[in-house]
């Protein structure tokens, strides 16, 4: 965006304490996830947030890539150090924070369809990609990687043209970048915090998704489940009642209204 100098500005002014304390930006790089991953592993402190404005090789859930061009998302990989407990949630704050950044700097109310993709009118604007290492019962990192289309012209990209939408698109006029992001960072920090001392964020997360009560399929990497998508637990597991009555709980998988 031409008249929004996002690069030089990302790392000014940040509105919080711990998130955003340390800010990398890099004008292209492979993925922010894999640059934070390297950072952390040498000990990078928690809240460094690594940014770009264009990666060669996004990464997204269930091995996929995630694809925008330059400039017009928000790409960034949060490094933290939370307690084993608080992991499965950190998804749960990602997705918050990035509907409440929504709302505030566009006015719209977005939903999540389960586990954490935001929508805007059924199309996705930003998905999260938590990924963390573990030993024993500590957790040595994890890195919390959001994408959001903000002024990405889905169109010019036929992968995700059908499916995807950017908040240009759906408010019809450029968004700031910058906003979005500060805003972010702001919004996350809170919900982290809070998950810190021990409060659950799956009441507010799962009055949020859009996929409860509806009859679904699941898609995993090598399955398919259908069934009811009843309840969410406190990991964040989807609980699916199948036709014949038998509970299964999915950690992953990408759900689809059948
Ligand atoms: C998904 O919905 O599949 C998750 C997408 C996560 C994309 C973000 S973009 C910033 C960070 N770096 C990556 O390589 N992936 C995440």
């Amino acid at each position: 965006m031409a008249s929004e100098d996002f690069s030089s500005s990302i790392a000014k002014d940040i509105p919080t304490q711990l998130i955003g304390r340390q800010v990398l930006y890099y004008p292209r790089t492979t993925s922010t996830n894999e640059a934070a991953k390297r950072l952390a592993r040498r000990g990078a402190a928690e809240g460094t947030v690594v940014v770009a404005d264009e990666q060669t090789r996004g990464r997204g859930r269930q091995g996929r890539s995630w694809v925008a061009s330059p400039r017009s998302s928000i790409l960034a990989s949060i490094v933290l150090h939370p307690a084993v407990a608080q992991l499965p949630q950190l998804g749960m704050a990602a997705s918050l924070a990035i509907m409440q950044a929504i709302k505030v700097i566009t006015g719209l109310e977005s939903s999540i369809k389960w586990p954490n993709d935001v929508l805007l009118n059924g199309k996705k604007v930003s998905g999260i990609l938590v990924e963390g290492e573990v030993t024993g019962d500590r957790v040595d990192f994890a890195i919390v990687g959001i994408g959001i289309n903000v002024n990405l012209d889905v169109s010019t990209l036929p992968e995700i043209a059908a499916i995807a939408t950017s908040l240009s698109q759906e408010t019809a006029r450029v968004v700031s970048r910058l906003a979005v992001w500060r805003s972010l960072l702001q919004e996350f920090e809170e919900l982290y915090l809070s998950l810190r001392w021990g409060q659950s964020l799956r009441e507010e997360w799962q009055a949020h998704l859009e996929t409860l009560g509806r009859w679904v399929q699941v898609m995993g990497k090598a399955t398919l489940e259908e069934g009811l998508a009843e309840d969410v637990d406190e990991q964040g597991r989807l609980l699916l009642r199948k036709a014949d009555g038998t509970l299964l709980v999915l950690s992953e998988g990408d759900v689809s209204v059948v």
